[in-house]
């Protein structure tokens, strides 16, 4: 029962060790009794960090890149959302159960909340991460335009939120770490969202070849031009505008708001980039794992 309404700028609740949208902690134990398939493909991402994109180039890539199959439906029905669960619609482990295989499957979940079937039929996963600075200021306009977060106040505020990880999915830093230590254990490749923008022909190769999948240069060039960020802010069945509007609200800040690396720049003060800096080395240190902050 209920309505979506009631989701709507509610404070987050917990799951395990991580804050999280109430509804999806209600729906928990769905998700943890999920049955993976052996040939579903895991788009993971900590929120913000290109998981849309991602999954439309997938999709692309699982249709051969025949776009007018990439616009049969929208984005968030085509991969579905694994922990996803709201009053009055489909939750993500139900459209999934529905959704014939292979199946690209999307989940923002930290690596040690993982389902546990995706490890026992040793599912290929796709994570994407993105550099710190530039997620936390995406996520702060998506708290605005995205209602099923709370206010987040004013950017600074919203900055200590983060360094906390006071936010929906808790720790950046522990979700990125936590990920990059399993690439050895799992069929797993971590992508960058900075090298996907630099070099998105060569991380295509990279997915394909993961994928174990031979597709035509062209074919390549056509899925590249349709998962552009400016192809893809035009798409509705890619931007999100199909909404309802009381969930999101383009008006407050596009969905496909900027699509670029560096745009923190826009926006920290120099006391806040201190600060960050500080903060972040401190969580960082003693790993391997490197980010380009600058565009
Ligand atoms: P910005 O808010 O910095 O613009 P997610 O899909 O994980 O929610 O991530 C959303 C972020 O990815 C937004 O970042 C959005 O603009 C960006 N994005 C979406 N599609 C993109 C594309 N094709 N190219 C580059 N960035 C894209």
């Amino acid at each position: 029962g209920g309505t979506l309404d009631e989701v709507l700028r509610q404070e987050l609740g917990c799951l395990h060790d991580i804050p999280l949208y109430k509804s999806f902690v209600a729906g928990w134990p769905q998700v943890e009794a999920f049955q993976a398939r052996h040939d579903d493909l895991l788009i993971a991402t900590y929120p913000k960090s290109g998981t849309t994109w991602l999954s439309e180039i997938l999709d692309a890539i699982y249709h051969d890149g025949d776009l007018e199959k990439c616009r049969r439906d929208a984005i968030y029905n085509r991969v579905p959302f694994l922990e996803m669960k709201a009053p009055g619609i489909l939750s993500g482990v139900e459209q999934l159960e529905k959704t014939p295989s292979p199946r690209l499957v999307k989940t923002h979940l930290p690596v040690h909340l993982l389902p546990a079937s995706f490890q026992e039929k040793d599912c290929k996963v796709i994570y994407m991460a993105r550099n710190a600075k530039d997620v936390v200021v995406s996520y702060y306009y998506f708290h605005q335009m995205a209602k099923i977060h709370p206010d987040p106040g004013t950017l600074s505020e919203f900055l200590q939120a983060f360094m906390d990880g006071k936010v929906a999915y808790g720790s950046w830093y522990k979700h990125v770490k936590g990920w990059w230590e399993k690439r050895h254990e799992k069929r797993l490749l971590y992508l960058f969202y900075e090298d996907m923008k630099k070099d998105p022909w060569g991380e295509v190769q990279k997915i394909l070849q993961f994928l174990g999948k031979e597709v035509a240069e062209e074919t390549v060039a056509r899925i590249l031009h349709h998962t552009s960020f400016q192809e893809m802010k035009k798409n509705p069945t890619a931007n999100y505008e199909t909404m309802p509007t009381t969930l999101m609200d383009h008006s407050l800040s596009p969905f496909m708001r900027k699509g670029i690396s560096g745009d923190w720049a826009n926006h920290f003060t120099v006391a806040q980039n201190e600060r960050f800096d500080q903060h972040y080395q401190q969580h960082m240190a003693g790993s391997d794992l490197c980010f380009q902050m600058e565009a």
